[in-house]
């Protein structure tokens, strides 16, 4: 990630129309084409890709948010990680709360997805975070625990510090709420990671906006992973310009 701030784009379903997609994209790529410090990646769904990548001229690195174990065969609807590959595509998102909720991955089918992102000399973005409940009842660092040694199962530490994973602290209750981690919340969330896996870059994702984004950089995060605010061109943009001060 060399010394740069790492900020992506989780476009999740949006926007719906392919001409919505390409105006976002050239707004934000305008918008950023001066900063130095900060390497900007957009994760727009799948069917977008190709196209963002030909009106593409590096100043914004593409993404996905999600991809099969499998590098090819009889896996209807899946895409892979080799395809994604060819597509010039260099970040995956692995493991995001909405697909744990909604298409039931486990933290196993997280693990296979992680190993074969890194198969394919992509980079791993593995989304972990609590519940509000959990967090009320005192779970969270259990289940940050959790998550982080069943997704990196097989993977050993020395080759964890060598390859290009990168863990995003996604609490769930600030996802799409508004409701952001404080300061505080998140630089102890932040050590609570770091003390478990050293020396891979961590990001913060969960109601950033142009506001707090700095607020999490300050709490010890390398970078951020924006949703809802990275739909909007110069929400986004005001974020990234912010961290590139
Ligand atoms: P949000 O989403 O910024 O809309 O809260 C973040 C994410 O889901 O990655």
């Amino acid at each position: 990630m060399n010394r740069k701030h790492l900020v992506l784009a989780n476009w999740k379903m949006n926007p719906a129309t392919l001409t919505e997609a390409k105006r976002l994209f050239s707004l934000v790529k305008r918008g950023v084409k001066d900063v130095k410090n900060v390497e900007v990646v957009i994760c727009p769904p799948y069917v977008y890709l190709p196209i963002l990548q030909r009106s593409n001229d590096l100043a914004i690195k593409l993404g996905a948010q999600d991809c099969f174990w499998e590098e090819e065969g009889a896996f209807t609807g899946e895409v892979s990680p080799l395809m994604l590959k060819n597509l010039k595509a260099e970040y995956v998102i692995i493991g995001h709360s909405e697909r744990r909720r909604y298409l039931n991955e486990t933290d196993k089918i997280i693990n296979k997805k992680l190993k074969a992102v890194l198969k394919n000399g992509l980079k791993p973005i593995l989304c972990i975070g609590e519940t509000a409940k959990e967090r009320k009842s005192g779970k969270t660092e259990n289940i940050l625990k959790n998550q982080l040694s069943n997704g990196l199962r097989d993977i050993s530490n020395i080759k964890l510090q060598n390859s290009n994973i990168i863990v995003a602290y996604e609490p769930i209750w600030a996802i799409g709420t508004g409701i952001a981690c404080n300061e505080k919340e998140a630089r102890l969330a932040n050590l609570f990671i770091k003390k478990l896996l050293k020396n891979v870059p961590l990001l913060y994702g969960g109601s950033v906006d142009s506001k707090n984004a700095k607020d999490y950089i300050n709490a010890g995060f390398q970078g951020l992973l924006v949703g809802g605010a990275s739909l909007k061109a110069k929400e986004f943009v005001k974020i990234i310009k912010n961290l590139a001060i």
